[in-house]
C-alpha cells in the first residue's frame, strides 16, 4: 500500500462534505484522508491552488506531530517551543492566533496558554500581541483582519487526530471581503434566478473538472461550458481559474446579464487570459461549437419560499424534470465518453428535512451517463442548502458512459 504522510490539512466550510469531495476530486482519494471537519493531505500547503477551492476555509501546512490530546501537555509544549523561536525571528511585532480543531477546551485555558506564551515573548524583548478566541477556532474575519498569514504573524491549529494531536500553521484563508465583492458587486444581478454563491460555483466546477487540467501548459484551451448560464457565476469562476468559457441560456435578459457581468469582471481584473462565448440557446436542442466539459446550475423552478400543496410541487417538479432530462439527452452525443461533468439540480426540502428528488436522478444510466461517484463521500451528502431554503441543490457527479 502506497504510505501516506500528511502535508497539509484543509479546514473544510459549512458543508465538510461539499469541501471534501471537491478535494478528491481535484487531488484524487490517494492523497486525501478526511478527518471530522477537515482533510488532510499529502500535498505541500504552498502548492494547493487555495483560491480556486470554494469549500476550504484555512489551509495550514503541518509542522510537526504531538503523540499526545491532552490539554496540559499540548499547552506545555507551545509554551516550550514557540518563544524561543520566535526570539530568532527576523520581524518587529509579532502577533499569535490559536485555534484548536477535534480539542473540546474551555477558553479561558486556551486564553491562559496564549498570555503565558505573551509573557515570554515580551521577556525577550520582542512586542507582541495575541488574538483572542470567541471559540476554540478563530474564524475566517479574525484571521484575515489580524492579518495572521502575513510576515510577523502566526495562527498555530491543533488538530486532534486520534491519539495524536497535529500542530500546523495557517498559509492561505478563505478572502470573505473578495467572495462578498465578486457577489453583491456585480452589475447585474437578479434574485429570481436565484443566487449562486461563488463558491458553491467553484466547488461544482471543481468537480466537473477534476484532473483534467493537470499538466496542460495553456488553460485557456480548456473550454467550460455552463448552457444554463443565468447571470453568468459559474462562467466568472471558470475564468477566474484561468479557462475559456462557452455559456448559452434561453432568456435573452439573461445572456445579456452574463455579458454585463463578466465584462465588469475583465474590467476589474485585467490579467484574465480565456476566451468567452456567451450565446442565446435553448439547452434542450442546442448542439454547441466545441466544449471541453460542463458544469451548470440547470433550471430549479420557482423559487419558494415554503412547500406548495402537493398537485402544484408535483407540476413544478414534473416541469423542472422535463427540463433537465430533455437537456441530458441533447448533451449526451456531444460529450466524448468517459468525459466527466457536474450539475446542480433541484432537490425540494420538506419540513422535517427530508428530500424530494427529481426522478431523473434515477434513470441517468439510461440516458447514457453514469455517477462519478468518490471514495470518502456518499452522492447522497452532496447537497447544498441553507436552513431555511426550500429549494436545495443536489449536486450531480457524472461521467458520460
Ligand atoms: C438557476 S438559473 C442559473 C443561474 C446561474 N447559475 C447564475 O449564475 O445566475 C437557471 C437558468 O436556466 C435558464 N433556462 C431555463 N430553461 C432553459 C433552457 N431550456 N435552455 C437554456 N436555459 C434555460 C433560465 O433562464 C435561468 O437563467
Amino acid at each position: 500500500m502506497r504510505s501516506f504522510t500528511e502535508k497539509s490539512v484543509c479546514i473544510l466550510g459549512r458543508q465538510p462534505a461539499l469541501g471534501l469531495a471537491e478535494l478528491e476530486s481535484i487531488y484524487g482519494a490517494e492523497h486525501v484522508r478526511p478527518l471530522d471537519g477537515a482533510a488532510l493531505l499529502d500535498v505541500p500547503a504552498e502548492d494547493i491552488n487555495f483560491k480556486r477551492l470554494g469549500g476550504t476555509i484555512k489551509t495550514a501546512r503541518i509542522l510537526t506531530e504531538v503523540p499526545t490530546t491532552d490539554w496540559q501537555n499540548l499547552a506545555n509544549y507551545l509554551v516550550e517551543k514557540v518563544p524561543p523561536y520566535v526570539k530568532d525571528m527576523d520581524i518587529g511585532k509579532f502577533t499569535l492566533g490559536l485555534s484548536l480543531y477535534g480539542l473540546n477546551i474551555p477558553l479561558k485555558q486556551i486564553e491562559a496558554c496564549l498570555l503565558e506564551i505573551k509573557k515570554q515573548v515580551r521577556q525577550s524583548g520582542r512586542p507582541v500581541r495575541i488574538v483572542p478566541n470567541k471559540a476554540p477556532s478563530l474564524n475566517s474575519a479574525q484571521v484575515l483582519h489580524n492579518k495572521l498569514t502575513y510576515k510577523g504573524a502566526w495562527e498555530l491549529l491543533f488538530i486532534k487526530d486520534g491519539q495524536r494531536t497535529l500542530l500546523a500553521q495557517t498559509l492561505f484563508v478563505q478572502d470573505i471581503d473578495a467572495y462578498a465583492a465578486r457577489d453583491q458587486a456585480r452589475p447585474a444581478r437578479d434574485a429570481r434566478v436565484g443566487m449562486l454563491p461563488p463558491k458553491l460555483a467553484q466547488i461544482i466546477l471543481n468537480l466537473a473538472l477534476g484532473q483534467m487540467a493537470d499538466g496542460l501548459e495553456d488553460k485557456t484551451k480548456l473550454r467550460l461550458l455552463d448552457p444554463f448560464c443565468g447571470s453568468g457565476v459559474i462562467l466568472q469562476e471558470a475564468l477566474l481559474a484561468g479557462y475559456s468559457v462557452l455559456g448559452t441560456d434561453i432568456e435573452p435578459k439573461m445572456v445579456d446579464y452574463t455579458k454585463r457581468n463578466l465584462q465588469w469582471l475583465f474590467e476589474k481584473q485585467t490579467n484574465l487570459e480565456g476566451n468567452v462565448v456567451v450565446e442565446v440557446a435553448d439547452a434542450t436542442s442546442y448542439k454547441w461549437p466545441g466544449f471541453s466539459t460542463v458544469a451548470s446550475e440547470v433550471f430549479l423552478g420557482r423559487p419558494l419560499n415554503s412547500l406548495p400543496p402537493p398537485d402544484k410541487l408535483k407540476q413544478i417538479i414534473s416541469d423542472a424534470n422535463l427540463i433537465t432530462k430533455k437537456f441530458l439527452k441533447n448533451l449526451a452525443p456531444q460529450l466524448k465518453p468517459g468525459r466527466s461533468l457536474c450539475l446542480a439540480v433541484p432537490a425540494w426540502r420538506k419540513s422535517n428535512g427530508q428530500l424530494i428528488h427529481l426522478p431523473l436522478i434515477d434513470q441517468l444510466t439510461d440516458m447514457g451517463y453514469n455517477y462519478s461517484d468518490l471514495k470518502y463521500v456518499r452522492r447522497e451528502e452532496l447537497i447544498y442548502f441553507r436552513e431555511n431554503q426550500v429549494v436545495a441543490r443536489q449536486l450531480l457527479r457524472l461521467e458520460k458512459q
